[in-house]
């Protein structure tokens, strides 16, 4: 059973080990004449897939429309058409007998789900390729598993972002939440108020039709698409078009740097209210989603405090302070969402006294504000833990889980919690880049969102992790293979082993400091570098981590030798890679990192030889490895210090 390589885990599941369902080139699939649209293109790309990876072609290019045929060896079937909204039934019953299989959803969008839980069955002997015999019930812990991409920060065309849906899917999320609009830009079309994408988008955005598409895509996947409308503040993009919005008399332009900015709507205008009616009417009907973010975090209020109508408004309203001041937007905001027939939901600062209690709480601070939201009968969302953009490993995401919280929650406050999204911000991505920083990590989350609490060793996740990495890349998505671009750029199309093996063992810097607190790179800046290629959780450095620990633990020979093979690489891989280092002045940045790498596997070599003299002046290089380097840190420092203390 361990050998399996389901993500997300089963809710349940029974495996007969004695039994095979083998593959062959008359594989058919028997699906109901009346088959809605979605089941049938479900089941296509499911074969497509299959054969891309098996090379057996099969004899049925595409699927028959008839009724369920008996003698079919894949029947599946479906109750009833569901809609895509959140409460979506999604259980279904996967049967893999030796001869038979049967997938059966309530609704169709079980059987979605578990199309991709039979790709990620199958396996393979010398016999060839099979499913394993198997009985899984399965349902979803959660019912909102989200991944939020902002397409602000940097830009991505529609191709990108259904290749993410696409990954979404493969993991069994449910929620893609588009972050639409910021202060660097605004990025979707609007008819009625045309000077958003025509002054606050630097011409990159998407038309009616985009979203539209990108709608129907996801929808296609059993994916709902929810809008996010950043305000009042993260408004800088809006003031572009319409500054007479704003809480300071402006100009205002586009925002090019990363950080939390001043610009905020004004709420004690009644034009703000009238404008974002507009705005939000329109955007309402182009995603039927019943939720609509209202964004909401990070107003500091300064220009509200330095602005004297906003001042006189506060004292005639009686508003005590800023946060009831936005608690004032917020409601009314509430009442034009509500009109249209939404929900609003926010970051959790609107979690604020007098909020109506069909808004829903995002957290993203930390679990305080969930906690609260659910003790105060608010549904909530879980980010906080969930943000790509820190760079963390899979692990932390993983072991983040919603209903662990540090106060006793009743069964009724538990179900107000709906779930979670991963966040992905893109001030330091591009869309060469955007996948690898995504990928493989989400789907951790995607699990922890989906299976049930137990499934949570995380040895047995980073196996698994491994194997969906590469089957995610069947999709179209980039995150092996965009780095290798970059790298051959770096090189100047000379040899990128020797930039690879440095790569493998470093991370970008973790938490925000790659940005130097924002002051390093614009919305501009080259994406192209030694941290680009880098990616967080970087598997070749972990695998030497566990290997080292390994051996510590129980030391053998074979272990040793495995670690000083390693070793070796790392100790020569300077002298090939400064050769290229030389020829490449954009890698100069990573000369003092590469030449880390050799020292320090030197020291690794020696203490694992127990020939480290006591005058080498180990403490110094250990130091300097540590050091970042092109924004990048190496990630085997500790495990040779861990050697050499051993
Ligand atoms: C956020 O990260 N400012 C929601």
């Amino acid at each position: 059973m361990t050998e399996l390589t389901l993500m997300p885990w089963p809710a349940e599941i029974t495996v007969n080990k004695d039994q095979k369902f083998r593959i062959t080139p008359d594989f058919f699939i028997g699906l109901k004449a009346n088959s809605i649209p979605d089941v049938q293109k479900a089941a296509t790309r499911f074969l497509r897939r299959l054969d891309g990876r098996t090379g057996l072609f099969f004899k049925q290019g595409f699927l028959s429309e008839k009724d369920v045929n008996p003698e079919a060896d894949f029947q599946i079937s479906y109750l009833r058409k569901d809609r895509i909204f959140l409460g979506m039934e999604e259980m279904y019953q996967l049967t893999v007998g030796a001869d038979k299989i049967f997938l059966h959803g309530p609704s169709h969008i079980g059987v979605l789900r578990g199309l991709e839980t039979l790709l990620q069955l199958l396996n393979c002997d010398e016999e060839g390729y099979f499913f394993p015999v198997v009985r899984i019930k399965d349902v979803p812990r959660f019912r909102w598993r989200g991944l939020l991409i902002d397409v602000v920060r940097h830009w991505l065309p529609v191709e990108k972002i259904k290749q993410n849906i696409d990954g979404m899917a493969a993991v069994k999320m449910n929620v893609l939440h588009l972050h639409l609009c910021d202060d660097q830009g605004f990025r979707v079309e609007c008819k009625k108020l045309p000077l958003l994408h025509e002054k606050g988008s630097d011409g990159q955005y998407y038309s009616h039709e985009q979203i539209r598409e990108i709608i129907a895509y996801a929808q296609e996947r059993g994916i709902r698409v929810m809008p996010e409308i950043d305000v009042p503040g993260h408004a800088t993009a809006i003031l572009t078009a319409y500054p007479e919005l704003g809480s300071a008399p402006g100009p205002y332009e586009i925002e090019r740097k990363a950080g939390i900015m001043n610009p905020t709507l004004n709420p004690a205008s009644e034009s703000t209210y009238k404008f974002l009616e507009t705005l939000f009417t329109e955007i309402a009907s182009l995603f039927p989603d019943q939720f609509f973010h209202i964004g909401g975090d990070e107003n500091e209020g300064k220009h509200w405090d330095a602005n004297p109508d906003i001042q006189t408004f506060m004292r005639e309203h009686e508003i005590e302070d800023n946060s009831a001041l936005q608690t004032y937007f917020n409601q009314r905001l509430v009442e034009i969402l509500n009109k249209l027939g939404k929900n609003l939901i926010g970051w959790d600062e609107i979690l604020q006294p007098d909020l109506p209690r069909n808004t829903i709480i995002h957290s993203w601070r930390g679990k305080e504000s969930l906690v609260q939201a659910a003790k105060e009968e608010y549904s909530c969302i879980l980010s906080h833990g969930y943000y790509m953009d820190l760079g963390y490993p899979a692990s932390t995401h993983y072991l983040n889980d919603p209903h662990d919280v540090e106060e006793e929650l009743t069964e009724k406050e538990e179900s107000q919690i709906l779930g979670g999204e991963a966040t992905m911000w893109s001030e330091l991505v591009s869309p060469r880049t955007i996948d690898s920083r995504i990928w493989p990590r989400t789907a951790a989350i995607a699990e922890r969102l989906w299976s049930p609490t137990s499934i949570k060793k995380v040895d047995d996740m980073y196996r698994r992790l491994k194997v969906i990495d590469y089957q995610l890349e069947e999709l179209g998505l980039e995150h092996n293979t965009a780095r290798e671009v970059i790298m051959r750029n770096l090189c100047r199309g000379e040899d990128i082993t020797p930039l690879k093996t440095l790569i493998d063992v470093i991370e970008p810097m973790k938490g925000y400091s790659r940005n130097q607190d924002g002051e390093l790179y614009t919305m501009y800046s080259p994406l192209t570098l030694v941290a680009d290629a880098a990616r967080p959780d970087a598997k070749v450095a972990r695998e030497f981590r566990k290997r080292v620990k390994d051996y510590l633990e129980n030391p053998d020979f074979e272990k040793k030798e495995t670690l000083v093979k390693q070793l070796v690489i790392w100790l020569e891989n300077h002298n090939h890679l400064v050769k290229i280092i030389q020829k490449s002045p954009i890698l100069k940045e990573i000369k003092g990192l590469s030449e880390s790498l050799s020292k320090v596997a030197g020291i690794g070599l020696l203490s694992l030889r127990g020939e480290l003299g006591t005058d080498m002046n180990t403490k110094n290089v250990l130091k300097t490895a540590r050091e970042q380097g092109g924004r990048c840190e190496l990630q085997i420092v500790d495990a040779i210090e861990d050697l050499m203390n051993r």
